[in-house]
């Protein structure tokens, strides 16, 4: 599970989020066709890619095709091809998606977009495993694993004689329903912080650790536009922020504007720790992060490179802020710029072991790290008679 997030990048510790992987997991191997279901944004397209690198694929092409974006008098030559002068400007043979997915994946956006005479003829592929290009008469042969997404629930556009019913029925044999954001809000603080190391990570920039009162505010929105709206409104925050710190008043500013009618208090936050509690935990959480992509990165070039030195330079920023910190209980001892990594990591994991009495399931939570990870590093650093 751990590596497939790691992976694809499909971060969330939600029960909903896992399910999606679990299911990920179980049908990527199979040849079978998926769709993937869920409003804008919530990460479809991150799903369907999951879904091709963990297959027997995962060397074959990978075909992204966007339905709603092709018009529909010319969609059925972009999926299956045309042969030369078949219709006005088509001066030459032509492949379409499926023959260049050839041994891969084809992923069909916005599958509900489909015209109806595109659905017949897709339905046939699905069933006999070939195509037949525009204005031609012989059959080829395709290997194509199709994954179809769409935003739309399509039973209600069968319904509604839209969509065939017969295609459907097809395609929803695996379906992997996506829950919006709002459905679960206990992801919206992981991927907070992710965008936000990622982001200072890819712009080489300091990162701005947020406090406990503005992640909860983050997490009452009602993120209409699910995960797509909280990754741009971590970059816009970025920018356009030069404090050193991410507060409730800039979170409201913000997203005041557009989220005044949707701040959701139906659902109240699972907040019940003290605030300095959270705001360390948070802190270690983060700097855990960071060591975790240190040794990754350590593990993955033999001599240290420009990347090493960004990562010890955002570790060195993340230190001298829980220095400056007014916050007197994190109780980090010395300078930790005089420290080495390996130290400061002893000092978290003895600290939090102490904290909860010696509880290694809920200190390696707190830490955002695998128990075996904990248990090694306890192993490594001596840790084992204290607890
Ligand atoms: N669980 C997640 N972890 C990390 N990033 C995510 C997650 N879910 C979505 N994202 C990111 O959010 C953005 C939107 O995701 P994606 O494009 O997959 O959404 P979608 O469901 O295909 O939306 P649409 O229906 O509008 O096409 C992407 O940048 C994606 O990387
Ligand atoms: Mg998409």
């Amino acid at each position: 599970m751990r590596n497939i997030e790691e992976q694809y990048n499909i971060i969330g510790n939600s029960d909903e989020i896992k399910q999606v992987i679990r299911t990920v997991e179980q049908v990527a191997p199979s040849d079978i066709s998926i769709l993937i279901y869920g409003e804008s944004g919530v990460g479809k397209e991150l799903v369907a890619k999951a879904l091709h690198k963990l297959s027997l694929r995962k060397h074959g092409p990978y075909v992204i095709v966007n339905c709603g974006a092709i018009p529909s008098g010319t969609i059925e030559s972009e999926l299956f091809g045309h042969k030369k002068g078949s219709f006005t400007g088509s001066v030459e043979d032509r492949k379409g998606f499926f023959e260049t997915a050839h041994k891969g994946t084809i992923l069909l956006d916005e599958i509900g977009e489909l015209p109806a005479e595109t659905q017949v003829k897709l339905l046939r592929t699905l069933e006999q495993g070939e195509i037949t290009r525009v204005g031609e008469s012989i059959s080829r042969k395709v290997d194509v694993r199709v994954i179809a997404a769409t935003n739309r629930e399509l039973s209600k556009e069968v319904n509604a004689g839209r969509f065939r019913q017969d295609l459907y029925f097809r395609l929803k044999t695996i379906m992997i329903r996506i829950p919006p954001l709002r459905e679960r809000r206990e992801d919206i603080p992981m991927l907070a912080e992710h965008f936000m190391m990622r982001y200072a990570d890819e712009h080489n920039i300091s990162y701005k650790p947020i406090t406990p009162q503005a992640m909860n505010l983050l997490t009452k929105a009602s993120w209409e536009g699910n995960v797509r709206e909280l990754k741009n409104f971590v970059e816009s925050v970025f920018v356009l922020e030069d404090g050193k710190m991410i507060g409730p008043e800039t979170v409201s500013k913000h997203l005041g504007n557009i989220e005044e009618r949707s701040y959701d208090t139906r659902f109240p936050v699972k907040v019940n720790k003290e605030t300095d509690q959270v705001e360390r935990e948070l802190i270690l959480r983060q700097l855990f992060h960071i060591r975790q992509d240190v040794e990754d990165i350590k593990e993955k070039l033999s001599s240290i490179d420009e990347k090493d030195i960004v990562t010890m330079n955002k570790m060195k920023d993340i230190s001298r802020y829980i220095q400056q910190s007014d916050t007197h209980d994190i109780e980090l001892e010395n300078e930790a710029e005089d420290r080495t990594m390996e130290e400061i990591e002893r000092d978290i994991i003895a600290k939090t072991l102490e904290k909860y009495y010696g509880s290694k399931r809920k200190t390696a939570r707190a830490l955002g790290m695998s128990e075996r990870t904990l248990y090694r590093k306890i192993k490594e650093y001596g840790l084992n008679n204290r607890v």
